[in-house]
């Protein structure tokens, strides 16, 4: 298990330990986490799971690949922070990660 702590655009945070090998995604929806809704199921055809990650744990995270760059592009209120929850999946190497979530998504 993995604690990431996610944070609503409004200051609302949680603190969810994940078990590991899930995605940021599916950790969101099963805890009902509000602004990540995973449409696609992790397909990376929605970015209804578009998310913010800052921090030194960014640089934990795999590269952005081409679909999720493209789709982030299309993507409401996107910063360098800009990540697709379904494409980022949780070790122990994230540990205290922190995600927000976007307004526009809420
Ligand atoms: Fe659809 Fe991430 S759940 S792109």
């Amino acid at each position: 298990m993995t604690k990431i702590t996610f944070i609503e655009f409004n200051g609302t945070e949680r603190n969810i330990d994940v078990e590991n090998g899930l995605s940021l995604m599916r950790a969101a929806v099963d805890n009902l986490v509000p602004g990540i809704d995973g449409d696609c199921g992790g397909a990376c055809a929605c970015a209804t799971c578009h998310c913010y990650i800052e921090g030194p744990l960014a640089e934990k995270l795999p590269e952005i690949g081409e679909t999720e760059r493209e789709l982030l592009e299309m993507a409401e209120g996107t910063t360098a922070a800009s990540r697709l929850a379904c494409q980022v999946t949780v070790s122990s190497d994230l540990e205290g990660l922190v995600v927000r979530t976007p307004q526009a998504q809420h």
